[in-house]
Parts: C-alpha cells; structure tokens; sequence
C-alpha cells in the first residue's frame, strides 16, 4: 500500500519526536516501535528506515522484528476496524463462518484494508461477550450473535451495498 507524501511527512515528524528520548541502543528498538506504533497506529517503512538510521542497524533488521511479531500493523488502520472475534466460544459457534463472510464481502483478507480505506479486517481473541458469540467488534461497537445476513445488514449501514447474487451466498451460510 502507498502512503500519501502527507502521512509521510506525519510519520517522519512523529517518529523523529519519539527518537529524540531515545538513546542509540539496539534493545531500544521494541520500545520504539511499540511507541511508533501507539502514535501512528502502524509502523510504516519510512518509520522503521529512520529507526535503523537512529540505532545504526540495517533497515532489514528493524523490519524482520516488526513483521515477527503480530503486535506490529505494518499498514494504516481503514477508517472501521472490523475485528472477528475468533476466542473458543465465537469459534464453535461459527466464527469462521463468519470471519470468511467479511473477508468475501469487503474484498480483503484478514490484516487488510479494502482499497478505498474504508474497513480494515482482524481477527482477534476473545472479547469477553462470549453469551454473544459469534461476535464482531466494528470501531470499539460490540455485535453479538452475527450472521451472514447480519453482517451484510452491518455493512448496509456504513452504506455498502451487497449485490443481489452475494446476499443469497450469505443467506445459504446462514441456514447451514
Ligand atoms: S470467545 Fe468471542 S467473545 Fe469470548
């Protein structure tokens, strides 16, 4: 994904100001990305290339630790986060029913972001509604016993529209 030269510039400025109380050691690094990342909300490249000039490490290093651990978003949120709620009792009762309709409905695999950068896709552990389950989390807003239809009614209202011949794919799901 490209970034616009102004989230650019903003993640340069915001990374430089997090550097500035940090000193040149190498075990600094996950704390700055972590910091990186609580300020941005992703660690962008350009990011992680000012980390390593900073720590004098190549800009490989500081990107094989950030793509090691899935704490790190290495792309911007959308403007929803949608987050699949897979914790045991979401998964036996369909989770990944319903995490696959999401992923069909909004183009995108999970960790992504639907080219207009309007809905981001994660799958998360429990989120303590399990009498809920399955659940879907949209932008902090809890959703409880989600269905295919339910999920196409959710995008309704963020004023996506399911064409006709999906909507009779998720209903089929939904009866199974
Ligand atoms: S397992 Fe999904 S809310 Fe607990």
């Amino acid at each position: 994904m490209h970034l616009t030269e102004g989230e650019k510039r903003v993640a340069l400025e915001q990374t430089g100001n997090i550097l500035e109380s940090y000193s040149r050691e190498r075990g600094n690094l996950i704390p700055i990305l972590q910091q990186v990342q609580e300020k941005l909300g992703y660690v962008p490249l350009v990011a992680m290339e000012e980390v390593a000039r900073h720590l004098g490490i190549p800009p490989v290093d500081v990107y094989s630790v950030a793509t090691f651990y899935n704490q790190f978003r290495l792309i911007p949120p959308g403007k929803h986060q949608i987050k699949v709620c897979m914790g045991t009792a979401c998964h036996m009762k369909g989770g990944n029913i319903i995490l696959d309709c999401w992923k069909r409905r909004l183009g995108i695999d999970v960790n992504e972001v639907t080219p207009d950068r309007e809905f981001s896709l994660e799958r998360v552990a429990c989120v303590g509604c399990c009498t809920m389950a399955p659940v879907t989390v949209i932008d902090e807003e809890v959703h409880g016993k989600v269905t295919p239809t339910r999920v196409d009614g959710l995008l309704f209202s963020f004023g996506v529209k399911i064409p006709k011949g999906q909507q009779k794919e998720g209903e089929a799901v939904e009866q199974q």
